[in-house]
């Protein structure tokens, strides 16, 4: 061997056994890396004394809740759990709900029933903006309705579509998907549901407005009720991990084994979360993440990585768009880590 073969062995041998190891790491399979647990504990211990942001208070009861809260978990689509920090307590799922009651519409009465009478276009204003319904209805008879099922008056409107007649018998069809969604029996924080009933007076405005200009059909007061009651769902990060974690696994939930929507109608809900799941930020976070997700004022954010995971993090302070702040930098940090943006290409 000559020396300059043997200096270039020296030189190149490492360097090539270095990338050989990235390769290998890069093709394993996500449940098989013990780094989902890694990732969402170097998150957490980044995260955990930040203090940025301010709990809602425009709903009384979520100034309460201690904005200390902090909890991360990851589900895969093979069911394996990795987390960090508050698993247990439960806060209001707030918007979060918006995409279930949403995803069920599409489920029973398909894609379409969704893009015609709500639309599936971010309105570019903040989530009870009463002004974007005005707008909209400008573009209504165009055929081009500019909103979402995301945002106030839209979901306000998914609620009205749920069938079922009385509002018992509707309620107990959204709470049903809902637990189906995170595989257990979840229940309605009565004092969340008390304090939003009493001072959603906006929400009762956009209802009304709502009916006036016929995208509710129903009862717009019985649907404003529902939808507050669907706000007012307690979950943990746990649940709600689960929850996006079934929509990762082509809606099939990945620890109860059930099929809780056809795969075909899940990529419609993903992509209207992609397009408007944390308001008028979602442009930024698609950019950083790829993630279609969704937030809620209660401090939640899920997050779904398709074929891959659900990912939830539960932190009440929020930022001026009404996004967790916490929640959005754990999401991003413990998806890159583990190459979960969908518009990179896979693995
Ligand atoms: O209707 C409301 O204002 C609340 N129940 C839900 C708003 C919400 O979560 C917006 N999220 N970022």
């Amino acid at each position: 061997m000559t020396r300059t073969f043997r200096h270039a062995t020296r030189i190149w041998l490492p360097a090539l056994v270095a990338a050989a190891a990235i390769v290998v790491v890069a093709c394993m399979p996500l449940g098989a890396q013990a780094d989902a647990q890694t990732a969402v504990n170097t998150a957490f211990n980044k995260y955990k004394t930040l203090k940025e942001g301010k709990n809602a208070d425009y709903i009384p009861a979520l100034a309460k809740v201690d904005p200390n809260l902090f909890g991360i978990a990851l589900v895969t689509i093979d069911g394996k759990v990795a987390s960090a920090g508050d698993l247990a307590t439960e806060v209001s799922i707030q918007s979060i709900s918006k995409v279930f009651t949403m995803a069920q519409v599409i489920q029973e009465q398909g894609p379409e029933s969704i893009e015609k009478r709500i639309g599936v276009d971010a309105t570019g204003a903040r989530f009870n903006s009463i002004i974007a319904v005005e707008a909209v209805r400008n573009v209504v008879g165009s055929g081009a309705p500019e909103m979402n099922a995301l945002v106030n008056p839209g979901a306000i409107s998914a609620t009205s579509m749920v069938t079922g007649g009385s509002a018992d018998a509707v309620w107990n069809k959204i709470i049903g998907f809902h637990n189906d969604f995170a595989g257990r029996q979840l229940k309605v924080l009565q004092d969340v549901y008390k304090s939003e009933s009493d001072t959603n007076q906006r929400n009762q405005a956009i209802g009304a407005l709502m009916y006036a200009y016929g995208y509710i059909k129903t009862d717009w007061k019985q649907a404003v009720d529902l939808y507050t009651r669907q706000c007012s769902i307690g979950v943990n990060a746990k649940d709600l991990a689960v929850m996006a974690a079934t929509l990762a696994a082509k809606g099939r939930n990945p620890v109860t084994g059930k099929q809780v929507m056809d795969p075909a109608k899940v990529p419609p809900v993903l992509a209207v979360m992609a397009t408007a799941g944390l308001y008028d930020d979602s442009g930024k976070w698609l950019y950083h993440t790829g993630l279609p997700a969704k937030s809620g004022v209660g401090g939640g954010i899920i997050a779904v990585s398709p074929g891959k995971f659900g990912i939830a993090v539960v932190s009440p302070p929020l930022d001026d768009a009404g996004n967790s702040v916490r929640a959005q930098k754990a999401i991003a940090d413990v998806s890159n880590a583990l190459n979960g943006n969908p518009l990179a290409g896979g693995r």
